[in-house]
């Protein structure tokens, strides 16, 4: 227990240092960064950021993500996310006379490359130009799992910020029917909210199975949430509402 004691207070030690001449806010994180247990794993363990172990605790309870499958990763930088799929969608011990996944990613941010991963860095998902950057590449393929982690700029008023991730969630919904594969799955970050309800009723619709995951991993505080349907019906099995 002593011992415990002493590795904490050796690790806050660090903090005034690190903090001097810091806004409120920016201290605030980098506390939180000390504090947190995920950013030392994801340091360990190579991965770009925390969010890592997010998707890694979805996929191993939901198995989302298996060998050889296609998948779309929007709003992915630093890239841990991807990290994530290429390792499952490549991983030894399956069947290696399967040909190996494809994994793509977008960011309006510059992503720093990553082997086996197609990035397109610098490219805003809701622009014409990122659609089209994406259905090139998949020359026709279509896509077992589409992630978003997007999230916009947060500007504080919380209602805007609240109907900016929900476009930004219907946008990637309308592009996943375009390109996902029967049976696909869909992962898209939320804002927990009024809206979702809503959201989460129309992609029922379309997928076999839709629910609410908040992996240990993402922070109890914030206000995040996934959504994760699986079993993409096919848009032609869709009945219309007239
Ligand atoms: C939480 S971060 C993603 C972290 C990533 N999943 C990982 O594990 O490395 C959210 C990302 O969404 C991106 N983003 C937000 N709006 C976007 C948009 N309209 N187009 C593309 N990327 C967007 C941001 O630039 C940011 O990098």
């Amino acid at each position: 227990m002593q011992k415990q004691i002493l590795l904490i207070l050796r690790n806050y030690s660090k903090i005034p240092y690190t903090l001097k001449g810091r806004k409120k806010a920016s201290q605030e994180w980098l506390v939180r960064q000390f504090k947190d247990p995920y950013v030392e794993k994801a340091k360990k363990e190579n991965f770009r950021c925390r969010s890592s172990f997010k998707l890694l605790e979805i996929n191993e309870k939901h198995k989302i993500l298996t060998y050889g499958c296609t998948v779309l990763d929007i709003g992915c930088a630093p890239g841990s996310w991807s990290q994530v799929c290429i390792r499952a969608v490549n991983s030894d011990g399956f069947d290696k006379t399967k040909p190996k996944g494809i994994v793509i990613g977008l960011d309006r941010l510059p992503i720093y490359p990553l082997e086996g991963v197609t990035f397109f860095g610098n490219t805003d998902f809701t622009t014409n130009e990122a659609k089209m950057k994406i259905l090139k590449t998949l020359n026709g393929a279509k896509v077992n799992c589409v992630l978003s982690d997007m999230a916009p700029n947060a500007t504080g008023i919380r209602s805007l910020d609240q109907e900016q991730i929900m476009n930004l969630a219907h946008e990637v919904f309308n592009f996943a029917k375009e390109v996902s594969a029967e049976k696909a799955s869909l992962l898209v970050k939320v804002w927990d909210n009024g809206e979702v309800g809503k959201f989460v009723n129309m992609l029922r619709e379309h997928y076999e199975t839709c629910k609410h995951v908040k992996p240990n991993a993402s922070r109890s505080d914030s206000a995040e949430l996934f959504i994760l349907a699986k079993g993409f019906k096919g848009l032609q099995k869709i009945k219309h509402h007239m």
